[in-house]
């Protein structure tokens, strides 16, 4: 988690390095540090809490024209301006920010304590800096290197020293680390946001390599000091795109993104002729694509929930048996992985540990693992054996609205594919087709009524409890639904089937706890009504998404989102989400919540 900027040039570097922390203040803003190189030393300011109080604290004639910053979600010790980053050595002569887990810090710390360092802060990352400073005798890459050697864990991190004012030493292994290329400057950071306003040509780290950077130029290599050639790629992404472009929230901007999001997903991938899908970047061939016999898909969170809708629909347009398992347990559980089986990583970030590890896990078992990541060039969509990009664009809100949509995107084209290589008609496969393509028109629709919805969030967000209820395919919406309130808004949700609540939750049921119901109009629609009939006969207050004109719902729900009807009820989940992430979001609003940095949270969970 944490976010790392460093700056090497002719401009003003407090400058660079607090604008980079804000644009990657959604990585953590438990607090925040810089540390410029000025010429009587090492100018270091860190403080409690969100850049912004940061950067009053930050004077404005700070000068020294090389620097690093950070913005801290904590992990080891207290949320406090000790424990922010940069830490120093004991000389205050070296200084260094950390992205990740040092696990055998306290050994090394007990260690050095006992040569004499003086440690100021709780954190894991204060071990490096002094380990540095112990190895020092003229050249910081090299001692770099020596500290590095010792670590067990995982890192991002950046270190300068007073001695050598342009000079900066960076280094990846398990944490993003991202050089920026600028025409006599240099930049790095945790990922491509804090970059792009100055740079577009940019070098992925990869784990185990280290960079040593003046503004001039800048050379890689591993920690055994080979040199290490790297591509310089370019960014696609605009700054327009991780800007606010005045929308309140970033959580808000990105909901309303979903229909352009939807559309560029599918974009140039769908074939009307032959009634399929093309995915580029699967690095299959159509033997291959025909020889699976299963699929496997792990992920987390939302991208979790985007799993399961993607093995509902694998199951049933492709027929092919699909299990979905959360990456934080698939990694431990010594998985079985059988020959034939494609499995899938799903990430927005491409930086979920949880994920990667899966992933790795899977691989050294010899599975095949493809990856459905957003972020360009990151360690998932790097490391699987293909993939597909769902080209959503930045999601910056820590609340993942538009990449779910998107993978989901991703999920149906994969599901045509694989279905047209079998059992699924010209005709099937074509209506799937048409109907996908109509999805961005339909959202857009849903994004209409958000007055509506603004109305609805207002009359709820008191209460305290909620139960999002659905099944067959919506029932990870539900799920999705439940996430969304409560990591915003901390309303207490849960997401169920609406056929599982007998079997439990339905004791919460009372005034007090409204349930959330989604009703498409599918196969499973009596068996909904059903499940809200129970409900309302004990009492509880009911809302549902439901499709227009469905008038058997207004003597049970008191309160109802209306959607379009769709032809093939597998598309759901487009439809019902977007109301949920709306409702989710005024209600968070209502209670002044900070929508886009919510309590406890970051946007990229690098630690497991
Ligand atoms: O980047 P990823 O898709 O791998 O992230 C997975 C989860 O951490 C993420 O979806 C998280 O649950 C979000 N905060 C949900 O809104």
């Amino acid at each position: 988690m944490c976010g790392i900027t460093g700056y090497c040039g002719p401009r003003p570097a407090a400058k660079v390095l607090l604008e980079g922390l804000k644009r990657l203040e959604y990585r953590g803003y438990d607090s925040a540090g810089i540390c410029v190189a000025e010429e009587e030393g090492l100018r270091l300011i860190k403080r409690e809490g969100k850049i912004r109080r940061l950067i009053e604290k930050v004077p404005t004639n700070i000068k020294g024209n090389t620097g690093i910053g950070h913005t801290r979600w904590a992990t080891h010790g207290r949320v406090n301006d000790l424990n922010a980053h940069p830490h120093l050595d004991c000389s205050g002569n070296i200084a260094l920010v950390h992205n990740g887990i040092i696990e055998n810090y306290s050994g090394l710390k007990e260690k050095l304590e006992s040569e004499g360092h003086v440690f100021l802060s709780e954190t894991d990352s204060e071990v490096i800096v002094h380990l540095v400073e112990k190895f020092y005798q003229g050249s910081l890459e090299e001692a770099v290197k020596e500290a590095l050697a010792l670590l067990k864990g995982t890192y991002g991190i950046v270190c300068m020293h007073r001695d050598h004012p342009g000079l900066l030493i960076g280094a990846r292994n398990g944490s993003p680390l991202v050089l920026g290329v600028g025409n006599g400057e240099m930049f790095l950071a945790s990922d491509v946001t804090a970059i792009i306003s100055y740079t577009k040509a940019v070098v992925y780290l990869e784990d185990g390599e280290v960079v040593t950077l003046t503004a001039a130029e800048y050379k890689t290599t591993d920690l055994s000091d080979r040199e290490i050639e790297k591509k310089v790629e370019a960014v696609s992404w605009e700054l327009e795109e991780i800007e606010k472009g005045g929308y309140s929230f970033f959580m808000e901007k990105e909901i309303f993104e979903q229909p352009e999001a939807i559309k560029r997903g599918v974009s140039g991938r769908i074939d009307l002729e032959q009634a399929t899908a093309h995915l580029g970047g699967l690095n299959m061939s159509n033997r291959d694509l025909l020889n699976i016999e299963r699929v496997r898909i792990t992920a987390a969170g939302t991208s979790y929930y985007a799993g399961m809708v993607g093995a509902y629909l694998l199951e049933s347009v492709a027929r092919v048996p699909c299990t979905v398992e959360l990456a934080s347990e698939l990694r431990y559980r010594n998985p079985i992985v059988e020959r034939n089986t494609l499995h899938f990583a799903v990430s927005q970030s491409g930086e979920t540990a949880d994920t990667l590890y899966a992933l790795r896990e899977l691989q050294r078992k010899g599975a095949t693992v493809l990856g459905i990541c957003n972020v360009v060039g990151s360690s998932i969509a790097r490391e699987s054996d293909g993939g597909v990009y769902i080209h959503s664009g930045p999601e910056i809100a820590v609340a993942s609205t538009k990449a779910f949509t998107s993978q989901i995107t991703v999920f149906y084209l994969f599901a045509m594919l694989l279905g047209r290589m079998r059992h699924l008609s010209y005709e099937a496969g074509l209506e799937l087709a048409h109907e996908l393509q109509a999805i961005p028109t339909r959202v857009e629709q849903i994004l209409a009524k958000q007055k509506s919805i603004k109305e609805l969030a207002a009359k709820y967000a008191h209460y305290k409890n909620f139960l999002f209820l659905g099944r067959g395919i919506n029932y990870p919406v539900a799920m999705e639904g439940a996430l969304k309130l409560k990591e915003i808004s901390y309303i207490h949700a849960e997401g169920y089937s609406a056929a599982e609540i007998k079997h439990g939750p339905i004791a919460l049921i009372n005034e007090e706890t409204p349930s959330f119901f989604l009703v498409p109009d599918d196969g499973l629609k009596e068996k909904v009504i059903s499940n809200m009939k129970e409900v309302k006969s004990r009492g509880g207050r009911i809302l549902a998404v439901a499709v227009e004109g469905e008038n058997s719902l207004n003597n049970i729900a008191d309160d109802i989102i209306e959607i379009p009807k769709l032809k093939n009820g597998l598309f759901y989940p487009f439809l019902m989400v977007v109301p949920l992430q709306l409702f989710a979001y005024y209600c968070a609003l209502d209670l002044g919540r900070d929508v886009d940095h919510p309590r406890n949270l970051a946007k990229s969970v690098t630690v497991e």
